[in-house]
């Protein structure tokens, strides 16, 4: 007993006092105490805790850490079973050695085994050198399994200190990665093989920080102010997530009445239809509490994506923001909106769209960055997605957004439509301009003659009339019923099954 208690105490104490003394110095909590803030308490189970590297290059064979650098093991969150891979900085950096990695491929194999999500708290120097090619093939045994478990069971990385060089393919084959703002980092070269390179100066924060890989890179999903930020918001995510693919999202007793009507959304939107409002108003009127667990905030803002209830089951929602750019879509907002349609459609998350976008973004620059291939991304995603689908237009759905917005076209189940929507191919002033040039530079008063027309055009094509006519429009509703509608529909589909035809895997345009 006293040799379980001895190597138990070694265990825990990682890297020794003084490194952890350091760490903690640095703004940063241990692996073991990130893991206790994650899990319900006093739930986590240790598995591998006297796993030793089996290197004997560079002295190291004098070098051995019980557990080797990594945390790993199971509890729960929630009182739902999780696995959580937790690296720790204060032995040999959090390097990853062939041991190391055995670990975390058990882990992976035990979660995809037992259907349950898997965590990742990274916190490591990367490849531990001193293994050379047995620590890249640790890696590799770890990729595969992160891309053989995606849509199986949700993956989840959090980035707490440095990720670097081929270290950082695992967090991004996962669902979503969390970043600590000033203390985390990733790149796959560092700032000094930068300088020698290419001659650029940059600071790690400026090539690898939480904001640039949330606002600029879109790696990230989510910056956060503190660790303790981070693993809260892990625990909140996984509360609209099912374990797998097999299960349902858990659903929730909601205290939000069902039949709420909410007479703020009746105004909403202004009658000058070139003025914005902020979509995030709408959608707060809606759901279950106001709500929203926004996903990819500071990436390719005229798109919003996030979770949120409907009567206590988790939703996807996926909406313009006419209050950035006008709500319009570009190659940005299409590669946000294509990978959150995914994994809803993944995990049985059903999709709830709010429309108002006046088309593509047009420009030489979109085309150039290949606004063609990134659009398809969003429409293909739609296409194939199989959970169920609503649709809300609150204003304009002009054009391709119109379609590809998860138009009845292309598999939604139930599209409505507020009075003030307008399904078109395109805005009055753009539509007169290309169809009357010659009649009205021709007219003794063109400013007339033109407003004449536009007016003719808002009458006919500029309302959801048309497109309820002709069924591409299930019902055109009030907008303070906007929430019991959504709710009721969405019970109708409850039962929903469909599907795409056997193929190996589809070939969505990289
Ligand atoms: C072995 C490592 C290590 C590594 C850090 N350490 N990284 N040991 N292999 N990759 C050790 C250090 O020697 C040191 O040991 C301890 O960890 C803490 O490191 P420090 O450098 O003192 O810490 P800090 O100043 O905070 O700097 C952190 C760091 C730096 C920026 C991460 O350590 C660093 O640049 N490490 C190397 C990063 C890197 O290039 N990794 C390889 C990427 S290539 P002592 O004994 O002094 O405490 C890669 C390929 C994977 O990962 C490919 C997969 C396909």
């Amino acid at each position: 007993m006293k040799r379980i208690d001895d190597l138990r105490a070694e265990a825990l104490a990682g890297g020794g006092a003084k490194k952890i003394e350091q760490h903690h110095e640095s703004g940063k909590l241990t692996a073991r105490e990130r893991v206790n803030l994650l899990l319900d308490p006093d739930s986590f189970c240790e598995l591998g805790m006297f796993v030793t590297h089996r290197c004997n290059d560079f002295g190291m064979e004098t070098k051995k850490v019980l557990g080797d650098g990594v945390v790993t093991g199971y509890g729960y969150i929630h009182g739902r079973l999780v696995y959580v891979i937790a690296e720790d900085f204060t032995v040999f950096g959090g390097s990853l050695s062939q041991a190391y990695a055995e670990k975390i491929g058990r882990i992976q194999d035990l979660a995809l085994r037992n259907g349950a999500p898997v965590i990742g708290l990274k916190d490591s120097g990367g490849a531990r050198i001193q293994e050379g090619v047995d620590s890249l093939a640790g890696y590799g045994d770890v990729f595969l399994r992160n891309v053989l478990a995606s849509g199986v069971i949700p993956q989840i990385s959090a980035v707490m200190g440095p990720c670097a060089g081929g270290a950082v393919y695992s967090p991004a084959l996962t669902d979503f990665v969390f970043m600590v703002k000033q203390s985390s980092y990733m790149f796959l070269t560092g700032p000094d093989v930068i300088r020698e390179v290419t001659h650029e100066e940059v600071t790690f924060e400026e090539l690898g920080g939480a904001m640039v890989h949330n606002s600029r890179s879109g790696v990230a999903h989510f910056a956060t102010e503190s660790e303790e930020q981070c693993l809260s918001m892990i625990r909140e995510l996984l509360t609209y997530l099912p374990q797998n693919n097999m299960e349902d999202p858990p659903l929730i007793e909601s205290s939000d009445p069902a039949d709420r009507m909410e007479d703020s959304l009746d105004s909403v939107v202004p009658p000058d239809p070139s003025k914005p409002y902020d979509m995030m108003e709408v959608l707060r009127a809606v759901v279950d509490d106001g709500r929203i667990f926004e996903v990819h905030r500071e990436y390719a803002p005229s798109l919003i994506v996030g979770f949120a209830r409907l009567g206590g089951r988790p939703v996807g929602l996926i909406a313009n923001q006419p209050n950035h750019l006008a709500g319009v879509l570009d190659t940005l907002t299409s590669v946000k909106g294509a990978r959150f349609i995914r994994f809803c459609d993944c995990f049985n998350i059903p999709l709830v769209v709010f429309e108002d976008a006046p088309g593509f973004l047009p420009g030489v620059s979109q085309e150039h960055s290949g606004v063609i291939k990134e659009g398809a991304k969003m429409l293909y995603a739609f296409c194939e997605a199989t959970v169920p689908r609503l649709t809300v237009i609150t204003r304009k759905a002009y054009g391709g957004a119109y379609i590809a917005m998860n138009s009845k076209h292309i598999r939604c189940d139930l599209n409505f439509a507020w009075p003030t929507a307008q399904i078109a191919v395109m805005g009055a002033e753009g539509a007169v301009k290309i169809l009357f040039r010659r009649d009205i530079a021709s007219d003794e008063d063109p400013a007339a003659r033109r407003q004449l027309l536009v007016d003719e055009y808002n009458e006919k094509f500029n309302n959801p009339y048309i497109a309820a006519n002709r069924g591409y429009i299930d019902e055109v509703i009030k907008p303070h019923e906007t929430r019991p509608k959504l709710i009721s529909a969405l019970r109708s589909l409850e039962s929903k099954r469909d599907g795409n035809p056997p193929k190996k895997h589809g070939n969505l345009p990289l």
